[in-house]
């Protein structure tokens, strides 16, 4: 197998002074030797090189395979953002949902968000659309998922000392409104993150990616 150069929108890199950073090739060349044999190789990927932004285990493989192995191995934790004014966090909220492995992302309210953010990993990553918090919370109550509110409300617990459920949905509010009354009043608990500054909160999808990660240091199989 090849190295995997780095992705643009993570490299560094910069040309001369005054000159605008090279371009980096992403991702690696054609197969070289004999090709692999296994169905979940993709014979496209294999002639032409594979570009896309997945890690290296993963080169050369078709997308339903990729799909497949990552939902063999799904966490147990799901998380929901609300989307009333079309929020611009939810693609960091998919991108962080893929790379720790979510169940599923639900998004409430409207269907559609800005996909730029999730770096196309939102093909990999199941999304569910609810138009309504009660519909949501029927979904959560017929899978038998506990409602967890991410917000800094006077009664929420603090995230860092809260024991999660291995099974539960993280949900977050809209930057300016915050959680709604209706995912408040359907919450299990509301958690908070600690802050220690000025500023009344942080951004949504930073908030995000600390609950998932609250949830991968208490219930995931670290090797
Ligand atoms: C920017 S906040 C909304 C503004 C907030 N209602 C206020 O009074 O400033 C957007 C979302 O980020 C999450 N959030 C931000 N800071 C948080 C914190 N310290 N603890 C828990 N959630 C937080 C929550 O999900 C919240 O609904």
């Amino acid at each position: 197998m090849q190295t995997q150069n780095t992705p643009p929108e993570e490299s560094a890199s910069s040309g001369p002074a005054g000159e605008p950073p090279a371009e980096r090739e992403v991702g690696v060349g054609p197969w070289q030797g004999p090709w692999p044999e296994g169905e979940h190789w993709d014979p496209r990927l294999l002639t032409e090189g594979d570009r896309r932004n997945v890690v290296d285990e993963y080169r050369y493989w078709k997308h339903e395979a990729i799909v497949a192995d990552l939902d063999a191995r799904r966490h147990e934790f799901h998380v929901a953002i609300e989307n009333w004014q079309h929020d611009f966090n939810i693609g960091t909220v998919v991108r962080t949902a893929n790379a720790f492995l979510a169940k599923e992302v639900h998004i409430i309210g409207k269907k559609r968000w800005n996909r730029r953010g999730a770096m196309v990993t939102d093909k990999y990553q199941h999304v569910r659309h609810h138009p309504s918090v009660e519909e949501f919370v029927a979904w959560a109550d017929d899978a038998g998922v506990p409602v967890l509110g991410v917000d800094l409300f006077p009664d929420s617990v603090p995230l860092e000392t809260y024991d999660l459920p291995r099974r539960c949905v993280l949900v977050f509010g809209q930057e300016g409104p915050g959680l709604s009354d209706e995912v408040r009043a359907a919450a299990q608990a509301t958690l908070s993150i600690a802050q220690f500054g000025s500023t009344r909160s942080i951004n949504a999808g930073v908030a995000a990616g600390i609950a998932m990660h609250a949830w991968i240091r208490q219930h995931a199989h670290l090797t």
